[in-house]
């Protein structure tokens, strides 16, 4: 697949999609996010892939949608095209997608790091929803996501002010799940996908799919879905896999298909 404005490579079983539109922060153009979503489907599909990791540079992630690409469109435009489907496919992943931020996240940027299922950040990481200075609101699901990550009065400040965070206040604020220095992001985020990527295939994908499933329903109907898909876990290779080698004292062996 040839691709413009992403570049990726592939590390054992982990790929790596870097955004690389650098000229223009990544801000993401509609063919930024159609590529974005052809590359993260291929990569559902490949056996041979068991986490992806998702990242920018070193001065922007992405600095939003493309404000210049949405300046001359109309509300039937965008209500005619909606452009803003494409940005859904990454919540479609059914492996892990993991968010290595370094420098600007703002706007479509930061959605498109909560839409990933972990998020790493530099502590040179900048987050923000400044669509407000531009006459908007977030429209990837900013007012949600942030929302439920921060809680009301942070995510309203951000939203309504277009203040941003900064990586160490992300961190308190729950936005991320850690702050490593800039040189390390990179390996860092790898190493977790690599770890990731070598465990029960199956199980990681159960799991993600459980964790999400909080954000959609009440505690009972999660605990209950929880039970439901914990249970045929038991059918599968790697849970005798897993526990054999545990109760054999070895590292387990779990296979990609
Ligand atoms: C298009 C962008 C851009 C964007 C930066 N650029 N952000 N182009 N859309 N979102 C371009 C600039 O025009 C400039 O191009 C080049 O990238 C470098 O940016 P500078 O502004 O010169 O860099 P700097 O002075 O370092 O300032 C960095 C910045 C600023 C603070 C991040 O670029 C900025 O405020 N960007 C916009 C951030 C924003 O409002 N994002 C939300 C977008 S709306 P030239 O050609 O001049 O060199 C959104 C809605 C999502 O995301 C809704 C869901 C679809």
């Amino acid at each position: 697949m040839a691709h413009e404005m992403i570049a990726t490579e592939v590390q054992g079983a982990v790929a790596l999609i870097r955004l690389n539109r650098p000229q223009a922060l990544n801000a993401l153009c509609d063919q930024l996010m159609r590529e974005l979503g052809e590359q993260l489907l291929a990569y559902d599909a490949d056996p041979a892939i068991g986490a992806i990791v998702l990242t920018g540079n070193e001065k922007a992630f992405a600095a939003g949608a493309d404000i210049k690409e949405m300046q001359g469109r109309t509300y039937p435009d965008v209500l005619e095209d909606d452009f803003i489907a494409k940005w859904e496919t990454i919540t479609r992943i059914r492996k892990p997608v993991i968010a290595a931020v370094a420098g600007f996240a703002l706007g479509g940027g930061c959605e498109l790091a909560m839409m990933c299922d972990i998020i790493l950040a530099a502590d040179t990481a900048k987050f923000g929803q400044p669509e407000i200075n531009l006459g908007v609101i977030p429209g990837a699901g900013g007012t949600q996501r942030l929302t439920r990550q921060v809680g009301k009065s942070k995510a309203m400040e951000m939203i309504l002010s277009a203040r941003f965070m900064d990586a160490a206040e992300a961190e308190r604020a729950n936005l991320v799940s850690r702050v490593v220095p800039a040189a390390d992001l990179l390996d860092e985020a790898m190493k977790l996908a690599a770890r990731i990527a070598a465990l029960s295939p199956v199980a990681v994908a159960i799991a993600k799919l459980s964790v999400n499933r909080s954000y959609e329903v009440t505690l009972a109907e999660g605990v209950r879905f929880e039970r439901s898909v914990f249970m045929p876990l038991f059918g599968t290779a790697d849970q005798r896999e897993g526990m054999a080698a545990f109760a054999e004292k070895r590292k387990p062996r779990f296979a990609r298909r």
